[in-house]
C-alpha cells in the first residue's frame, strides 16, 4: 500500500456533522463536515492518550464552524489538526504547539470525498482521475452517472490488475455474451495502442464482442451478431482504473473505479459508471444491477487468488503478452516504491499492539515534534534490493 495518493473515503452524503471513522491504508481516520460545508479528515488517534476521535462529537470552538472533540478528556482539534482546547488546563491555557494531529487535504468530486493520504506538496501530487464526461459536479447532458460502492476481502492491487486484464472476459463474464468455451481468444497485443504517461498505463484495442446477453441491453446496442468493438482500459495512480467500452458506434459505457485499500486484505471500491444510452433515471436500477452482477463475477475469482497480495516480483507468476497492461502497472508500482511511498506493513504488523502510527500529512514537512510516529516506509534501496534478491533466488 502506498502513501501519497488521493483515496475515496466515502460518498459526499455520508459525511455530515457527526464524525465518522474510516479505515484506509490500515490506519484510522476521522471525517466530518463543518458548518460551512467543508469536509475535514484527521488521523483518528487522539494524541493525548489515544482515544478514537471519531467516537467524539463536533463542537463549535475557536473555529465556530465546528471542531472535533475527543470523547475521553474533551480535547478539541480543528480541521487543520491543531489542538484548540485542553479542558483540564483551563479555558485560558496556552495550547502547546506540539499538540496537533495529522490533517489531510480533502476534495469532493463526482459525489465522493477524497483524502490525500501523504505528505507530498500539492504541486507534486498525482491528481484525482479525471472524468472527461463531468462538468463540475454534474455529468454532461447526454450522459447518466451512477455510483456504486463495494467492500470486499481482496487486495486492492489484485482488483486494479483485474480491471486491466483483457483476457478474463471470456471466462468470467457470461453477462457480456461470452460462453467460457472458446480456445481462440488470442489477444492481439501487437495492435494495442499503448498508453504510458506519468501516472497512467493502459491500452486501447479492438476485440470480438458477442451480442449482449440481456435483451434490453441487446436492443439498446442494436446488434444481434458478433462485432469488433473498440475500447480502452488503464490505471491512474495506485488505485484508480478507467475502462471505456463502446459496444456500438453510438453506445458508450465509461467506468471509473476509485479504490481505497482498507488494509492488506480488504478493499473499498467506488464505481462511477457513465452511459450515453438508456439515460432515463428509471433505467438506473437495471444498469446498477447489471454492474453489480459483473462486479461480483470478478470478485468471486479475486476472493480466492493466492497469494492474497500480489507477489513482489514477476518471477512468481507466469505473464503472457496479454498481461502487458498489468506489467505496465507493476512498473509504475516499482517507481513509487523507489520514491519511498510503500508502507512497510511487515513492520506495522509487528508493532500493531504497541505503536499507533499516523500516515504523514503535508504539515510534517513544516513542523517537527509530532506525537505519533509516521508509518514506517520501505526504504527505496531496500525495495530495489528485495526485488533483486528475489530475482536471484528464483533463478537458482
Ligand atoms: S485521549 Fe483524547 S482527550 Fe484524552
Ligand atoms: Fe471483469
Amino acid at each position: 500500500m502506498f502513501i501519497n495518493f488521493w483515496y475515496p473515503a466515502g460518498r459526499s452524503t455520508d459525511i455530515t456533522a457527526t464524525p465518522v471513522r474510516r479505515r484506509m491504508l490500515a490506519q484510522d481516520f476521522v471525517l466530518w463536515r463543518d458548518g460551512t460545508g467543508q469536509v475535514h479528515c484527521l488521523a483518528n488517534t487522539c494524541i493525548h492518550r489515544g482515544a478514537s476521535l471519531a467516537d467524539g462529537k463536533v463542537r463549535d470552538g475557536a473555529v465556530p464552524a465546528g471542531e472535533v472533540q475527543c470523547p475521553y478528556h474533551g480535547w478539541r482539534f480543528a480541521g487543520d489538526g491543531r489542538c484548540t482546547a485542553i479542558p483540564s488546563l483551563g479555558k485560558q491555557a496556552r495550547i502547546p504547539g506540539r499538540a496537533r494531529v495529522d490533517a489531510y487535504p480533502v476534495v469532493e468530486k463526482y459525489g465522493l470525498v477524497f483524502a490525500f493520504l501523504g505528505d507530498l506538496p500539492e504541486e507534486e501530487r498525482c491528481p484525482i482521475m479525471d472524468i472527461a464526461e463531468y462538468r463540475g459536479d454534474q455529468p454532461d447532458p447526454g450522459w447518466r452517472a451512477t455510483i456504486q460502492h463495494f467492500e470486499w476481502d481482496i487486495d486492492y492491487k489484485r482488483s486494479i490488475e483485474n480491471g486491466l486484464d483483457g483476457a478474463h472476459n471470456e471466462f468470467v463474464h457470461p453477462t457480456h455474451g461470452y460462453s467460457g468455451n472458446r480456445d481462440d481468444i488470442r489477444i492481439a497485443v501487437e495492435d494495442y495502442e499503448i498508453v504510458n504517461t506519468e501516472w497512467d498505463s493502459g491500452h486501447f484495442s479492438s476485440r470480438r464482442a458477442p451480442p449482449l446477453a440481456d435483451a434490453k441491453m441487446r436492443e439498446a446496442s442494436g446488434r444481434t451478431v458478433d462485432a469488433i468493438i473498440r475500447g480502452g482500459t488503464g490505471h491512474h495512480g495506485a488505485a484508480q482504473v478507467w475502462t471505456l467500452i463502446h459496444p456500438t458506434d453510438k453506445m458508450s459505457i465509461h467506468q471509473y473505479l476509485f479504490e481505497a485499500p482498507v488494509d492488506e486484505g480488504r478493499t473499498s471500491l467506488f464505481l462511477v459508471n457513465l452511459r450515453n444510452f438508456l439515460v432515463d433515471e428509471s433505467e438506473d436500477a437495471r444498469m446498477m444491477g447489471r454492474n453489480e452482477v459483473v462486479a461480483f463475477q470478478d470478485r468471486d475469482v479475486l476472493l480466492d487468488v493466492r497469494p492474497v497480495v500480489t507477489p513482489e516480483t514477476r518471477t512468481k507468476e507466469f505473464f503472457t503478452p496479454a498481461d502487458i497492461t498489468i506489467a505496465g502497472y507493476r512498473d509504475k508500482v516499482k517507481a513509487w516504491e523507489d520514491r519511498g511511498w510503500r508502507i512497510d506493513m511487515a513492520e506495522v504488523n509487528r508493532n500493531a499492539r504497541r505503536v499507533a502510527y499516523a500516515i504523514p500529512s503535508p504539515a510534517r514537512r513544516q513542523h517537527s515534534g509530532w506525537v505519533l510516529d509516521s508509518v514506517p516506509l520501505v526504504a527505496p534501496r531496500a525495495a530495489a534490493a528485495e526485488r533483486v534478491a528475489e530475482g536471484q533466488r528464483s533463478s537458482r
